[in-house]
């Protein structure tokens, strides 16, 4: 991948790619540039068949401390507002909730506001014990304009959810795994191993089952029950069409490892 980066670090080991958000005076926090350099990664990323998953973290002591302050101010006193800011922010989040590999946010400090979204648009979160997340955006005279409104509850349940809005509060990596905010808590030397190993584990398997099982999982969430149900059978229909089921299918009764080629 060629294309140059102001924001991001890319890394590309054994299938995996590490992104790192890389603006760490600024605690990391999100200005256009920065959305639009994930939105142009993130595509180049799901197009490159050398990627099985991706790991997003950030530089310094924060995931990403959220949306820049001073765009927002800038924005809430322009003629638009904040509607074609948060319109950018919450379409690119949700091409990386889309995406056809599986992202998994290391959340080694504060994901607060847009980072505490971006991590919730992030397949599995994985915290280190110094990360802290939060929806501060009300104590702004904000609400949380990236997805946070409708992830967040959806994660955590309602009542946990409008807790964390209420107050704005921080909430620690041990809090966030007892909600099921984050997926596991590590300390900060292990982060990126923990999120390797789960990224590896992932690429082991067929990448367009991944991709299949994302979309199910996604965006069956917004479905009624009968309706998600039906999109399941779809997809599983549409990998039973692959050549990967019958490689998965024949290892296994071979008693050998599967090698898919994702097709
Ligand atoms: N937007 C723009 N700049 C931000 C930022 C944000 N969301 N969060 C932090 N920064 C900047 C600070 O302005 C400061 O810049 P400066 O050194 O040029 O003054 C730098 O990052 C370091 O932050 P600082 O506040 O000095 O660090 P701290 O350790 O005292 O506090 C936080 C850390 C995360 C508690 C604090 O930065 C904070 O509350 N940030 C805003 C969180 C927020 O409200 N996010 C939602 C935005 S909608």
């Amino acid at each position: 991948m060629s294309a140059s980066y102001e924001f991001l670090l890319l890394d590309v080991a054994d299938r995996v790619a590490t992104v790192t958000i890389n603006r760490p005076d600024k605690l990391n926090a999100l200005n256009a540039a920065v959305i639009a350099e994930l939105d142009r990664m993130f595509t180049a990323l799901a197009a490159d068949t050398g990627v099985g998953a991706i790991i997003l973290t950030g530089a310094g002591r924060a995931f990403v401390a959220g949306a820049d302050i001073v765009e927002v101010a800038a924005g809430a006193a322009s003629p638009a507002g904040l509607e074609a800011i948060a319109a950018f922010g919450s379409a690119v989040f949700t091409r990386i909730e889309r995406l056809n590999k599986p992202v998994i946010a290391a959340v080694n400090g504060f994901a607060l506001g847009g980072g505490c979204e971006l991590a919730l648009a992030c397949h599995v979160r994985i915290a280190s014990t110094q990360a802290k997340f939060g929806l501060p955006e009300t104590k702004l005279g904000l609400i949380p304009g990236y997805g946070g409104t409708q992830r967040l509850p959806r994660l955590v349940g309602q009542g946990r959810a409008l807790e964390l809005i209420f107050t704005g509060d921080m909430v620690d990596a041990q809090r966030a795994v007892a909600i099921g905010l984050a997926n596991s808590v590590v300390e900060p030397p292990l982060l990126l191993e923990a999120a390797r190993a789960l990224a590896l584990a992932a690429c082991k398997n067929g990448p367009l089952a991944l991709a299949h099982a994302i979309t199910a999982v996604t965006q069956g969430a917004d479905l009624s029950m009968d309706a998600a149900l039906a999109l399941e059978a779809q997809h599983f229909g549409a990998v039973g069409r692959t050549a990967d089921v019958r490689e998965g299918t024949t290892a296994f009764l071979e008693k050998r490892a599967a090698t898919f080629r994702g097709d």
